[in-house]
């Protein structure tokens, strides 16, 4: 964080210095709710929740160094009180982004947010120094803390925003006013909670809301419910996208034969071939979503190829493919699923194969209403059109469509099976397993298929395997 003074920072909150000896002591570290990150100078967020208080880590953290603490009431050692601690730590976030020289660019969308910001800080680090979300810390105290962890330094701050329903973006960028908003989809996610597609929409759509004149929305051209967003923005409109008038887009789209999407970058500055290190076509909007954020921030082509070209993936569970030491290819995809990311990883998959065995270890894709059946029952067919040597479904009545899709299409025999829970499939894969075979595993967050990525690559002992596309 930028250096402030206790007494600069409890003025910012309101709050009232309790055993504070001299507040002109300064916050320099970084501002934490977790006691394990304080280091000397640091300011200890302490939240009251349902199993821990933080407010019982209070004196452990000052013994660690922690500069204060800021809670709602006296700790017996350096404290900011405050009534809301949460409304505290919104207000020094924005207190301090007003501040710094950064420029702030917020994104939200249905799927894809993780992915996106993590291209993104990917590319705008290889032109300046860039603080982003760690994971998916995208609600009301994930977003300010890592707004907090900026420094004078920072010249691009890029904040994923998650929301749940009406009104949350719209506190969000209250926050974190961000010069730039990119939204990549309106899907299905949260669908019950918000109450319908187009309530999704309103929410999203919040975000350009909070754009200045001076801004720029970056909306999703193929998208029409982000499109639509345009009449909603003062700020200047960016396109991306696969559709012909989008402003920046991808031209000729293939998978590499190792299941890598590649294609011909276009900004209004010019052109430039880009090859992904990551696995699957979904990540080509993900990746156009980043380069039209990157070219706004003045990049040019080549060099926001070059970027996402060497780009990795920063955060767990998301197409990582891993190679164990008997030649087994496991990818892992197990943080998240949904129909059209399903697609996308059986393509990977597919093409992946050459001449190898493969599997696809699939669960219960969620929130898809009554779109359920259909969905799981296309993604059965699909394995199953795409050569897909076993399909495994996971789990319950979902899993069974998936199965019967798979069936249904002219699967027989041991092509297609389907196990009740992770346990079983692991049991399956170790006796089945061949060296050379190449597994998919995903499902839905809850279905918790990490497990089978997990326990088929603690199967390799000696574990040497290397992580591809890192
Ligand atoms: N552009 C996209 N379209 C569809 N699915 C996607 C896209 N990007 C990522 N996914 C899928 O969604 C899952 C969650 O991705 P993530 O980037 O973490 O999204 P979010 O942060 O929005 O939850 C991934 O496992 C991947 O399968
Ligand atoms: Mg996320």
């Amino acid at each position: 964080m930028i250096a402030l003074s206790l007494a600069e920072i409890a003025a910012v909150v309101g709050g009232q210095t309790y055993d504070i000896p001299d507040p002109s002591v300064q916050v320099t570290g970084p501002v934490v709710r977790d006691s394990r990150e304080v280091e000397p100078g640091s300011l200890f967020v302490a939240f009251a929740g349902e199993r821990v208080d933080g407010h019982d880590y209070a004196s452990a953290v000052v013994e660690a160094g922690a500069a204060a603490v800021l809670a709602s009431r006296p700790v017996g050692v350096p404290a900011i009180v405050v009534d809301d601690v949460q409304a505290a730590l919104g207000a020094l976030a924005r207190h301090v982004v007003e501040r710094l020289g950064a420029t702030l660019v917020a994104l939200t969308g249905s799927v894809g947010k993780t992915s996106s910001k993590d291209l993104l800080a990917q590319v705008l680090r290889s032109k300046a120094p860039t603080v982003f979300t760690p994971g998916s810390l995208n609600n009301e105290i994930g977003l300010p803390l890592t707004a907090l962890s900026a420094t004078d330094e920072t010249r691009f701050l890029v904040l994923e925003m998650g929301a749940r329903g009406i009104g949350h973006i719209r506190y969000l960028t209250g926050l974190t006013p961000p010069k730039i908003g990119l939204v990549l989809n309106v899907g299905t996610a949260h669908i019950g909670e918000f109450g319908g597609r187009e309530q999704i929409a309103v929410a999203k759509g919040e975000l350009v809301e909070s754009l200045p004149a001076d801004g720029t929305a970056v909306l999703n051209a193929d998208d029409p419910l982000v499109r639509a967003m345009a009449s909603r923005t003062k700020a200047r409109v960016l396109l991306f996208g696969e559709s012909a008038d989008a402003d920046v887009r991808a031209e000729n789209v293939r998978l590499t034969e190792i299941g890598q999407p590649a294609f011909t970058l276009h900004t209004p500055s010019g052109c430039s071939d880009v090859t992904l290190r990551l696995y699957g076509e979904h990540h080509v909007s993900n990746a156009l979503a980043a380069a039209a954020v990157a070219h706004e921030l003045g990049m040019s082509a080549d060099e926001i190829a070059r970027a996402l070209s060497e780009a990795g993936t920063l955060s767990r569970w998301r197409m990582e493919v891993t190679e164990r030491p008997d030649g087994v290819t496991v990818v892992n995809d197990a943080y998240n699923a949904n129909p059209e990311s399903m697609r996308a990883a059986l393509r990977a998959l597919a093409a992946m194969a050459k001449g190898r065995r493969t599997w696809a270890v699939l669960g219960h894709m969620a929130e898809l209403g009554d779109e359920g059946l259909a969905e799981h029952d296309a993604v059965g067919r699909l394995a199953v059109r795409l050569n897909v040597s076993k399909l495994v479904a996971v789990g319950g009545r979902e899993a069974s469509w998936l199965q019967l899709g798979a069936y249904n299409e002219g699967s027989w025999g041991e092509e297609s099976v389907h196990v009740s829970d992770a346990q079983a499939a692991i049991d399956l894969l170790r006796s089945e397993l061949r060296p050379g075979d190449v597994v998919l595993v995903k499902a839905s967050r809850s279905v918790g298929l990490e497990r089978v990525a997990t326990a088929l690559l603690d199967d390799s002992a000696s574990s040497e395997g290397q992580v591809a596309g890192r």
